[in-house]
């Protein structure tokens, strides 16, 4: 069955429905081997549907999961990875911008996790390249874990964890081992929705829903909000069409990519967020200024599109998008 998964993955063939069953599982430790995907209804579209399992080390998952609710990778052992991506809040806070130790608070609105192995690049300015990279910031970031390595490999030494790192990796715990473990259990945080089970030939969204989706192909969304996460492949400009930042203050955040490159024209430019469970992951923007997802529909059309969408419009494309809500170990996130 392995095998087989293998060969049909590796040779990107359209499959037919009867054959699916075969492929639903992609066996991988590298987030670049789980693109090749399967195409049924859209094959012209960028859009792709999860795959229902990944298949990781379970030790190391295990491990990671314990490390991504461990409190001890900050410097006063009051916050941890879960704090601020809290799987009952979609994997996000959902605060406006997140609040680190001592109540400092920083700049961003806290992405998901969920999906998050899918981005092509991490953080809203893409500035991590993985998640292994992404895993450091968090934990040196003042206004959020407030700590560095050698901290937290000294407070891992004096516990338990000796004993699970040493099982699997030969030089028991260090940044590497500690980022590796976090990046796996992350790579397993996958919402498949009612929205794959369409992709794949399943009538499983209503009259409503495809009506909105409709009008999110029609319209444009998808120029940007593609691929297997409905965004995460691509850096855009935040206002590429109508100037949204002339009315107001702008923000060192709010900069986006021109933070990390210098250049001029990544003023504003940040990467493409993901569309997954975004019904459950209020607020909006990298900054959190943005309530409601009805909000966010409204500017996107304006900003990105120069489209005023109606009433209507904005109804039927965000239960669109509240099809996107996914299930985790079998509970449909809330
Ligand atoms: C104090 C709150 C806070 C803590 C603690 C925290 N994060 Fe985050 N996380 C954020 C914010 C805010 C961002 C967005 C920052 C940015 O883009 O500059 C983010 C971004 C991310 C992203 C990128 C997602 C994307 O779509 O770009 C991942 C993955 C992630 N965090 C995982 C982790 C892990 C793993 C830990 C623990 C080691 C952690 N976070 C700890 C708030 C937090
Ligand atoms: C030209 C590219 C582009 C197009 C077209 C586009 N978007 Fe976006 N979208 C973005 C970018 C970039 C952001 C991030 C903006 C920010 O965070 O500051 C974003 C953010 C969003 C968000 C907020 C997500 C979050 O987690 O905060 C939603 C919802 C959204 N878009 C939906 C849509 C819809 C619906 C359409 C079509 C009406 C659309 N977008 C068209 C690039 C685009």
């Amino acid at each position: 069955m392995k095998n087989l998964s293998r060969i049909i993955l590796s040779s990107y063939l359209i499959l037919t429905a009867d054959i699916l069953s075969a492929a639903d599982t992609i066996v991988s430790n590298s987030p670049t081997k789980t693109e090749p995907f399967i195409f049924t209804r859209f094959d012209n579209e960028q859009m792709k549907p999860l795959p229902d399992k990944l298949v990781f080390d379970s030790k190391k998952v295990a491990l990671g999961q314990r490390l991504f609710n461990e409190k001890k990778l900050s410097h006063d052992n009051t916050i941890s990875c879960a704090s601020c991506h809290d799987f009952n809040r979609g994997g996000t806070d959902r605060l406006a911008t997140s609040v680190g130790i001592n109540g400092a608070k920083g700049e961003f609105n806290s992405p998901t996790v969920f999906n998050s192995g899918f981005n092509f690049v991490q953080f809203w300015d893409g500035r991590a390249a993985s998640l292994e990279e992404q895993a450091a910031g968090p934990v040196h970031n003042p206004v959020e874990m407030g700590s560095n390595w050698d901290e937290v490999v000294t407070k891992l030494r004096n516990t338990e964890y000796v004993d699970l790192f040493s099982k699997l990796y030969e030089d028991d715990i260090t940044p590497e081992n500690i980022v590796d473990a976090i990046a796996i259990f992350e790579r397993t945080l996958i919402t498949p929705s009612r929205f794959d089970q369409y992709l794949r030939g399943e009538e499983t969204l209503s009259e409503q829903e495809k009506g909105g989706f409709q009008r999110f192909k029609e319209y444009g969304c998808s120029s940007c909000h593609q691929g297997i996460n409905i965004g995460g492949n691509m850096f855009q400009k935040l206002g590429g069409v109508k100037n949204y930042f002339a009315n107001q203050k702008s923000s060192i955040a709010d900069l986006g990519r021109f933070n990390v490159t210098g250049r001029e024209e990544d003023r504003h430019v940040f990467k493409v967020p993901g569309l997954r469970n975004v019904a459950v992951t209020p607020p909006y923007f990298h900054n959190g200024s943005i309530k409601t997802l009805e909000e966010a529909v409204k500017i996107m059309g304006e900003a990105q599109l120069g489209r005023e969408l109606s009433v209507q419009d904005i109804k039927l494309i965000t239960s669109f998008l509240q099809s996107l809500t996914g299930q985790w170990q079998g509970q449909t996130l809330q």
